[in-house]
């Protein structure tokens, strides 16, 4: 699949690692191409994946993953253009600046917003509930992490699950793109379990089942 990475930080490029390494066909879209201090995600993808400006990635693209802080995520989409008809991966969390909460929640959601700033888009919430070291590398103790989804769009689903299983999660969708007012807040609590509780960043969640 052609997925265009919108925020080469940590987020997105744990993603990106992880889709080459199962064959997508990967760009990461960045404000200014040129601006050497992307000079070592280019040499650490090689050929495999473009670094360019974010309306050419976007375009190019079946599947646009945001990965941008929440406060510029409005300005990434507007310069990512037209996203209608397309799957966006909203792996953004709407945090207050010092972590300490969510800048919005309970009657909406950041993914909700996002579904708003890109009319037309499949809009799902992924991959923004555990930490980027656990996406590059999602087995703990022999056991798979589990990564919650949710989006409107029924005819995306099982790609958005496939995407999900390539970066090495157990998929389990939460249902409607409004269980993102639910799948926030869980990332709040890793975070704090992480961060503020002293459990440190390799912790994961796991679902069990009988
Ligand atoms: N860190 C985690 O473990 C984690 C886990 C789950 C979800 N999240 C969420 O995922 C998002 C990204 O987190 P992160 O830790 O990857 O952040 P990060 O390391 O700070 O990376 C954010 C990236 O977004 C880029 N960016 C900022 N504005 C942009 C724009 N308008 N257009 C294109 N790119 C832009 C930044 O580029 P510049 O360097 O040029 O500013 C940077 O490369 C956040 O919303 C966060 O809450 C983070």
């Amino acid at each position: 699949m052609k997925i265009a990475i919108i925020g080469a930080g940590s987020v997105g490029r744990a993603l990106g690692r992880a889709w080459l390494g199962a064959g997508h066909e990967l760009s990461f879209g960045v404000r200014d191409p040129a601006d050497p201090k992307h000079r070592e995600l280019r040499e650490s993808v090689g050929k495999a994946a473009g670094v360019t400006a974010v309306p050419a990635a976007a375009a190019a693209a079946e599947a646009v993953v945001l990965a941008t802080p929440w406060p510029a995520t409005r300005a990434a989409i507007e310069a990512a253009g037209d996203l209608s008809g397309k799957l966006v991966l909203d792996c953004t969390n709407p945090l207050a600046p010092d972590l300490s909460g969510l800048t919005l929640g309970h009657e909406t959601s950041g993914g909700e917003q996002v579904a708003a700033w890109a009319p037309g888009a499949s809009v799902f919430k992924a991959f923004n509930s555990t930490g980027f070291n656990i996406m590059a590398a999602p087995v703990v103790d022999g056991r798979r992490a589990v990564m919650l989804y949710c989006g409107d769009d029924d005819s995306r689903r099982e790609v958005v699950a496939q995407l999900v299983s390539d970066v090495g999660f157990e998929a389990v969708d939460a249902g409607r793109l409004a269980a993102a007012r639910l799948l926030e807040p869980f990332a709040l609590l890793w975070i704090s379990l992480a961060h503020r509780q002293g459990l440190g960043r390799d912790v994961a969640f796991a679902l069990l089942r009988r």
